[in-house]
């Protein structure tokens, strides 16, 4: 049975997260999606997908303390980073420092259940550091010192800039990142298990998946979310650039999923962050352009007998542009985020492993012989 790009097909069982592809529901090990990005904070969660149920005051300060203890980075993994062109797309100089890390973890090649927990809390500690420092770096400025006071999220925001987020966009960060982090067999976490399961490293893992994560069809999506509403410019614009993008086959980025024949249920949380921003800060530029062509791809796509809707990536373009995250850093902060269901498939993969080898139908010639060079072309 073949299946182009395994559409459908069934690779591995999980107690991380459930889709409800029809329905448009997210739950993560029994929690809806709505309820943790309500009542939850990303590092709850973190503790929910490592360890199984979200955690208790102690076990969520324990997690806590390693949090932030892990969440420096090693001089000399900045100084490689350093030395990147600061033309460096943020995610290839991400899948570099991630990479790099492991010359500096002492447990890089140590593939114990108890060494690769503690090696998901440093890498998901680190991901937002190096982040932030490769923004600061292709700027020409040093790199900001993590806060040792803020959670995840907020620190993030803080080593961006050097300035402490206020309430607001310290709680939106985080819950961008709870809605990041985890979803399935998606590519990426898919490339990180294929990775594991040769018995590779956690750390070759994550890397395999940054490089996944960074295409448009995937995680890249958020970036040219950006790029296509800076392109519109203003509301008015929107249908008439949506429906000649659709006339030349053009993929309208942030709408359609493998797996969500409904609204991704992340989506409206995301619109309703980013209607909160907007309200504070009173651009809704953003937010009426991704509204109109919101509406213009219901019709055309209707029209077209082919309903999609929104992913995550659509809304979460305004979120972060409007936090001044620059467009180019969007997918870095979903591999941040991503991290947590990364490294938690790594170690689900590792307790019930199997080679992971599908087939491939050969469809070339056969029955050549070889001719001598100079009797070839
Ligand atoms: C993420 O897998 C995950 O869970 C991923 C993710 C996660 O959390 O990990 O949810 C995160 O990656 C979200 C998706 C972000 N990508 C984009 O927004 C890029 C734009 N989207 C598309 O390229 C597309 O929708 C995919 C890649 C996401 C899914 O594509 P499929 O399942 O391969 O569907 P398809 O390409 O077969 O499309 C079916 C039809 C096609 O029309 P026909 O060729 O049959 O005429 O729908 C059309 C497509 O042309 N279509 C679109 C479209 N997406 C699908 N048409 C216009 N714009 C789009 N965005």
């Amino acid at each position: 049975m073949s299946s182009r790009g395994l559409e459908g097909v069934v690779v591995a069982e999980t107690e991380l997260s459930k889709i409800y592809g029809e329905e448009g529901r997210l739950v993560y090990r029994g929690y809806e999606i709505e309820d943790l990005a309500e009542h939850a904070t990303f590092e709850e969660v973190c503790h929910l997908l490592w360890y199984g149920e979200l955690p208790t005051r102690e076990q969520l300060a324990a997690l806590n303390e390693r949090l932030v203890a892990d969440r420096d980075v090693n001089s000399e993994v900045i100084d490689i980073l350093r030395r990147l062109p600061p033309s460096t797309h943020p995610m290839a100089a991400l899948r570099t420092g991630a990479s790099a890390l492991a010359s500096f973890d002492p447990e890089a090649e140590d593939m114990s259940p108890e060494a690769n927990q503690r090696k998901a809390i440093r890498l998901t500690a680190k991901m937002p550091t190096l982040t932030a420092a490769i923004d600061r770096l292709r700027n020409g400025k040093e790199p900001i010192a993590p806060s040792k006071d803020l959670g995840l999220a907020a620190n993030f925001l803080y080593m961006l800039s050097g300035s402490e987020p206020d309430e607001l966009n310290a709680r939106i960060m985080d819950v961008a990142f709870t809605l990041h982090a985890e979803h399935g067999m998606n590519a990426s976490t898919f490339a990180a298990r294929v990775t594991v399961a040769t018995l590779s490293d956690m750390h070759s893992g994550v890397v395999s998946a940054i490089g996944t994560l960074k295409g448009p069809l995937h995680g890249g999506a958020n970036e040219r979310v950006m790029e296509m509403l800076k392109a519109i410019g203003e509301p008015e614009n929107a249908e008439p650039w949506v429906r000649a993008a659709l006339e030349r086959k053009e993929r309208i980025m942030g709408f359609g999923h493998r797996v969500y024949k409904a609204l991704d249920p992340r989506a409206p949380i995301l619109k309703k962050l980013a209607e909160e921003l907007a309200a504070k800060g009173g651009n809704t530029k953003w937010l009426e352009i991704s509204e109109r062509i919101q509406a213009v791809m219901r019709e055309e796509m209707g029209k077209r007998g082919k309903p999609i809707y929104p992913n995550v990536d659509f809304f979460s373009a305004s979120v972060y542009y409007t936090l001044g995250i620059p467009s180019d850093l969007f997918t870095n902060i979903f591999a941040c985020a991503r991290t947590a269901g990364w490294t938690a498939h790594i170690m689900e993969q590792l307790k019930d492993n199997r080679l992971i080898r599908p087939k491939a139908e050969y469809v070339g010639p056969l029955g050549k012989k070889v001719q001598p060079i100079e009797r070839r072309g």
